[in-house]
């Protein structure tokens, strides 16, 4: 079975083609980050536009990575939410009408479930169950995984999301948006212990997270600086990102550790765009060392948003039988936890 996948829920284009047999046979994606930098964010309206352009050139673009034609095709997955409604709205609207014309399934794939499974591209996949800790721009959670579509949300952000308050933060110090990742470079000249941030939520106990102080504490601390300094030095601003970074990773780190003995499982995966960050990966690695268990992340291209999981986790439903009618429906609010499971 062959499923193409598209993604168009924020300001990402992805469509990828997963084959039964050969894997990930083509990905191709389109970032709309220049269009929105402008703006500090993404903007919604722009973001519908730019989805409606994209999206039909990069599906011919990705059967002819992988040498194919549309008769190939078997199935197609799009993303249906949690996201941007008009942008979710343009891939779900193609993927029917296409779905429709090649005379194939289709479904609606949540965005979190893709993010979450896709660890499992990887060679070193993770076998069930596991904690998964799930960071990206929209979502912080900490899931217990027994299978697909079998998820306990043990915890979740109670306001800012761990990319958002990186972003945030990272507006607060200049950086375009999104600037979660070039804050993490910021960080990587940052000198220890000048700064030291709060871990928010870590003293008393409990599996959910709050990310907004951190921002407000960040923005006291260059306001303090410029007092002090007269303005914001190159060195201050990699202080101070280092310091951020340190306080998250640490807070995450505490929050796995606890759902993980919690649980008394081994295993942990992390996904979404902030999993990309190099130093969360390798505090992870040491934590996991240390309790002598595993831990599995995508590769950096598949921790943002990509058509890769979206056709990987389709494929794992559509081969199962599940997809939909010809209504578009999309979900820009959807708890993962009301998916249904699939035969694991
Ligand atoms: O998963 P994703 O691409 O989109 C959503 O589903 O939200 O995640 C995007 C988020 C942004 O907040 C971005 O700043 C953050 O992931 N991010 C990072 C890094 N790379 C991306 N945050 C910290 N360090 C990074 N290296
Ligand atoms: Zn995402």
């Amino acid at each position: 079975m062959r499923v193409l996948g598209i993604e168009t829920s924020c300001d990402e284009t992805g469509v990828a083609i997963y084959d039964e047999q050969k894997g990930l046979v083509a990905n191709q994606l389109y970032t709309q980050i220049a269009l929105h930098a402008d703006y500090g964010g993404v903007v919604p309206e722009l973001a519908s536009r730019d989805h409606i352009r994209k999206t039909l050139p990069l599906i011919e673009a990705a059967l002819e990575e992988a040498h194919l034609s549309p008769s190939d095709i078997d199935g197609i997955a799009y993303t249906a939410g949690p996201g941007l409604v008009g942008a979710l709205l343009v891939g779900s609207t193609i993927a029917r009408s296409l779905a429709y014309a090649w005379q194939v399934p289709a479904l609606g794939v949540h965005h979190m479930e893709g993010h979450l499974l896709a660890p499992m591209l990887e060679e070193n996949a993770p076998s069930f169950p596991f904690i998964a800790l799930l960071v990206s721009g929209g979502h912080t959670q900490l899931v217990r995984v027994d299978g697909v579509g079998l998820y306990q949300l043990l915890g979740e952000s109670i306001d800012d999301a761990a990319g958002e308050a990186f972003d945030k933060t990272a507006k607060l110090l200049g950086l375009d948006y999104p600037g979660g990742a070039a804050l993490s470079r910021l960080a990587e000249q940052g000198m220890p212990n000048r700064f030291i941030f709060p871990k928010p939520m870590t003293d008393r106990p409990g599996l959910d997270f709050s990310f907004s102080g951190l921002k407000t504490f960040a923005a006291n601390t260059i306001n303090q600086s410029i007092k002090e300094e007269g303005q914001l030095t190159e060195q201050t601003k990699c202080d101070i990102a280092y310091a951020f970074q340190q306080a998250v990773v640490e807070t995450l780190m505490i929050k796995c550790k606890r759902a993980l003995k919690e649980t008394n499982l081994t295993r942990l995966v992390i996904a979404g765009g902030v999993s990309a960050n190099k130093q969360l990966r390798h505090s992870l690695a040491e934590l996991m060392q240390q309790l002598k268990g595993e831990v599995f992340y995508p590769q950096p291209q598949f921790c943002t948003d990509n058509g890769a999981m979206i056709a990987y986790t389709g494929f794992l439903r559509l081969k199962q039988g599940q997809h939909q009618d010809l209504a578009i429906e999309v979900r820009p609010r959807w708890a993962m936890t009301e998916l249904n499971p699939i035969n694991n």
